[in-house]
């Protein structure tokens, strides 16, 4: 595993970038996994400015909200579409989110895991961590080898996501999320923190006990791991 400690957020979001884009640079098709929140924001910020060419990049979203139209602005679909699809001057339909439109989420989640294995898999993922440790929305207990289902989302992770929305009343309460094992079939996984309330839970994670309690302690499990932190989400690490 590889550990950048940067100053500050910014400076953590270049070093993402450039991960990304030799990433691209080796392979210009290559199948990017997509996280949002917060945390790859200046990752994105990064490679926008960089003006490198992901035209040919294609890509998979983690997870999604279920009870949000696809073009509510909340959704992850809205969110990649701005943030990445079009921000980065990728292909409109290159990056696929979990469809949540269908009766049958059960079917759409194998659907999807279908598409990610027809793509050849991730060859990047991009994460963040949740303060619970959850990775995408896979919350504390999750199994290491879940593959992309329907999950209930924890008060907590609400509570944190209600920020994007007018009252934490409207966070839904389901998603459609990638597993822990779908995740860890990604060649190569980038995670990114910043921030001071992320230390306890990245030193756990990376340096605590592997358990399902700590869902982004599985990236232990992987060969290929790079971090990216700003110093104040690597203040809790032991080295
Ligand atoms: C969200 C997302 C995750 C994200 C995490 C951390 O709920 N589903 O994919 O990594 O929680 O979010 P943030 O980066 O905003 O702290």
């Amino acid at each position: 595993m590889d550990i950048l400690v940067l100053e500050s957020p910014e400076e953590a979001g270049a070093a993402a970038a450039a991960v990304v884009l030799k990433s691209v640079l080796d392979k210009p098709d290559a199948v990017l996994g997509f996280a949002t929140g917060s945390s790859p924001l200046p990752l994105y910020d990064a490679l926008a400015e960089s003006g490198g060419d992901l035209a040919g990049v294609r890509g998979f979203a983690l997870d999604e909200y279920v009870g949000l139209a696809p073009d509510d602005p909340r959704s992850y679909a809205a969110v990649i579409n701005s943030e990445v699809t079009r921000r980065l001057g990728l292909r409109p339909d290159a990056v696929r989110v979990p469809d949540v439109s269908v009766p049958d989420l059960e079917a759409s989640a194998q659907e999807y895991e279908q598409a990610i294995r027809d793509a050849g898999g991730v060859d990047l993922q991009i994460l963040g961590i949740g303060h619970n440790g959850h990775l995408a929305f896979n919350e504390p207990g999750a199994a290491f080898d879940s593959r992309t289902r329907v999950e209930v989302l924890t008060e907590r992770t609400r509570r944190a996501n209600a920020r994007f929305f007018d009252s934490p009343d409207e966070v839904p309460t389901l998603c459609l999320t990638q597993g822990i094992g779908t995740i860890l079939q990604a060649r190569h996984l980038l995670l990114i923190a910043h921030g001071a309330d992320k230390a306890e839970i990245v030193a756990r994670a990376l340096q605590g006990p592997v358990t399902p309690e700590c869902p982004a302690s599985a990236l232990q499990l992987h060969s290929r791991v790079t971090v990216v932190l700003d110093r104040a989400a690597a203040a809790g690490l032991s080295r």
